[in-house]
């Protein structure tokens, strides 16, 4: 029996120490010629690799990513449990990032930068937070958790997912009719969906107008949720005010491409959430025996919704 770790040497290497103290009768492998096929039970690793039917006796692949949208599940063997990455690091780092974002846009930061570098001292109207409403499009375990940090500053806080949440303090909607009344009344939006066949191209000209006027996004799923031309449009149009994108498809983006240039957008190379290799660690290992004592693996996929 082994567990094969088929990432980057330097995580590997933290991944090492936590498995040979917590779990040292599961041989740990970086390097599959050590091992004869046969014995691997798991995998963690960012995509499937090509030959995944050589191992016969495959339990679970572990992402090594919060997202499984590069995974293609339908050519994973029905037995074999596909689990995504739930760990503290990744939730803390998604917490400041959506943090910083809100704050952002919130306190015009993009426009009060770029009077700094016009050498302009004015003062731009300021809405109180009790005044700003936030919608957090998914509601899963990092939707809640960014609702939880932002809670302190007072803003209204409501969200919006596929089936339904109950959260103290949050105004929860759900399924496909309720998202147009969800949108009316939301002045930042935050996008954390997983990418899927239903949220493919969500965040479209349509989803815009459903906005209330000059409302703002965060956008932290993923790249192929956005429609580039109809959110340039919607800014270009002043029915939006600003956007901070982490996630683009493709990324990285072409230099001409015009999200690097527009004064409304702030943009970042997908770094607002990382996998923390001694917290995610932890999670595996937690993760494996869970699943020896019978009992499903935190963050186990549902392949009928993918994710
Ligand atoms: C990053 O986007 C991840 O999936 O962890």
């Amino acid at each position: 029996m082994a567990f094969w770790f088929n990432s980057d040497r330097e995580r590997g290497r933290i991944f090492s120490e936590a498995f040979a103290r917590d779990l040292p009768d599961l041989p740990f492998i970086t390097d599959l010629t050590q091992v004869d096929p046969d014995e691997v039970r798991y995998v963690l690793t960012w995509t499937l690799p090509p030959d995944l039917d050589r191992f016969k006796n495959l339990e679970i692949v572990f992402s090594i990513g919060a997202g499984v949208d590069q995974f293609r599940i339908e050519t994973l063997p029905t037995e074999v449990k596909l689990v995504r990455m739930v760990e503290d690091g990744i939730v803390r780092m998604m917490q400041e990032y959506v943090t910083l974002a809100v704050l952002s846009l919130h306190r015009n930061l993009k426009a009060y930068l770029a009077q700094q570098s016009e050498g302009r001292w004015q003062a731009l109207p300021a809405r109180q937070a009790a005044d700003r409403r936030i919608g957090v499009l998914g509601l899963g375990m990092l939707g809640q958790a960014v609702i939880e940090r932002l809670t302190p500053f007072g803003f209204p806080l409501s969200g919006w997912s596929r089936s339904p949440r109950q959260i103290d303090g949050v105004r929860c909607h759900y399924g496909a009719e309720s998202l147009p009344s969800f949108l009316g009344e939301t002045d930042i939006l935050v996008c954390l969906l997983p990418l899927t066949g239903e949220t493919r191209g969500i965040l479209d000209a349509r989803l815009f107008a459903a906005l209330s006027p000059g409302a703002s996004l965060v956008h932290v799923g993923r790249g192929a949720q956005l429609d580039h031309d109809a959110l340039i449009d919607a800014l270009d149009r002043h029915q939006l005010s600003g956007a901070v994108i982490d996630v683009t498809e493709p990324e990285p983006l072409p230099p001409e491409h015009p999200f690097w240039r527009h004064p409304k957008i702030m943009l970042t190379p997908h770094i607002a959430s990382v996998t923390q290799p001694d917290t995610a660690a932890r999670a595996v290992i937690e993760n494996v025996k869970r699943h020896r004592a019978g009992l499903d693996p935190i963050g186990l996929v549902d392949r009928s919704r993918g994710y």
